[in-house]
């Protein structure tokens, strides 16, 4: 699959789920309306389009949500998928998680051939985690990565940056996390669906993060990539990765790879866009894949060049209305 704009789409993110068992703050209102359940495609569905995907050259698939480890029945889908990794067709089956099912599933994420997965913490301060998740538990997700760690999984943690919240911890989270043989990657906070707060107010630039951090660590830019938009600085304190995506502040359109299904079978070539294609009904319409094969070529062929996303006070309105957990991030 090649883009408009000569780019290879080789990974595919699927949103299995849009609900959560959090309501991270800037990610989510307080009280969310999901999608209704009636839309949801069965795992079998979801099955039939990932594996329509890879036989069209995605070769790394990432389950994100919400959270998908809450979505009924989800190991099967997992299990099912696994077969692509044996066959040598799809190089990388991996999950975004918040960890909360973490220490439930990891013994069996692993059997089915995850190697990595990126685990959501934006705090080491179990009163702070509480406050920023609304409803989690940090305990819980310690738990979780320790049972991740424990069963030969690489554990990534990702960490959103918000001003006056988690700012002046992330040297500590960068020392923890690389204690433990994880990388840290920080990520801007991206205009995407109503939340309860002003975004404005959580914004945080990296540009401005990571010369705080220079004046405590020695960072070198390296080459770095795991197929994703961070780039990654060694810290030669600590010998780890520090990753930065930096949507708000430097566009990595150019190079993107990627396009997200929902868990109600849309298509979103661009996570900052509104524009969508709905496989959910040329996948049912028939048994074969034809039209199925015929929409997706149709919106690889207008995949936008990239997102415009703004934070300040005159754009004080969401790039996009669907929130980050309808198409994963
Ligand atoms: N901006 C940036 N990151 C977000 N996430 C959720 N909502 C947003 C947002 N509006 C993050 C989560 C998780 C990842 C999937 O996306 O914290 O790490
Ligand atoms: Fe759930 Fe992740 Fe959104 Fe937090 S950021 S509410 S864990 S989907």
């Amino acid at each position: 699959m090649i883009d408009p704009f000569g780019r290879t789409i080789s990974y595919l993110r699927v949103s299995v789920t849009d609900r959560c068992d959090f309501r991270c703050t800037y990610c989510m209102s307080e009280h969310m309306t999901f999608l209704p359940k009636k839309d949801l495609l069965t795992l079998e569905e979801l099955d039939r389009l990932c594996t329509a995907f890879i036989e069209k050259g995605v070769k790394k698939l990432r389950l994100t949500g919400g959270e998908p480890l809450v979505r009924k029945n989800i190991m099967h889908l997992i299990g099912e998928l696994s077969r692509h990794l044996q066959s040598g067709a799809l190089e990388e089956l991996t999950l975004t998680t918040n960890g909360s099912q973490l220490a439930r599933f990891a013994s069996e994420l692993a059997g089915h051939g995850v190697r990595r997965i990126n685990v959501s913490l934006d705090t080491l301060d179990p009163d702070k985690f509480r406050a920023i998740t609304r409803w989690g538990d940090f305990n819980r997700v310690m738990e979780g990565i320790d049972a991740a760690q424990e069963a030969g999984i690489k554990v990534k943690l990702n960490a959103v940056a918000l001003k006056g919240f988690n700012d002046h911890e992330i040297p500590e989270m960068i020392r923890w996390a690389h204690g433990r043989g994880m990388d840290l990657t920080l990520i801007e906070t991206m205009p995407m669906g109503e939340i309860d707060l002003d975004r404005t107010d959580q914004y945080l630039p990296l540009s401005l993060l990571r010369s705080q951090l220079a004046e405590e660590f020695t960072m070198n830019d390296i080459a770095y990539k795991t197929g994703g938009p961070a780039r990654y600085v060694e810290i030669e304190e600590t010998g780890g990765r520090v990753g930065f995506i930096t949507p708000m502040t430097h566009n990595f359109c150019e190079s993107c790879n990627r396009v997200r299904l929902t868990c109600t079978g849309t298509l979103y070539m661009c996570l900052g866009q509104e524009d969508a294609a709905d496989l959910r009904e040329p996948l049912r319409a028939s048994e074969g894949n034809e039209l199925l094969n015929n929409a997706i070529d149709e919106a690889i062929g207008r995949k936008p060049k990239g997102h415009d996303f703004i934070i300040d006070r005159r754009h004080n309105r969401p790039a996009v209305s669907r929130h980050m957990s309808v198409t994963g991030g």
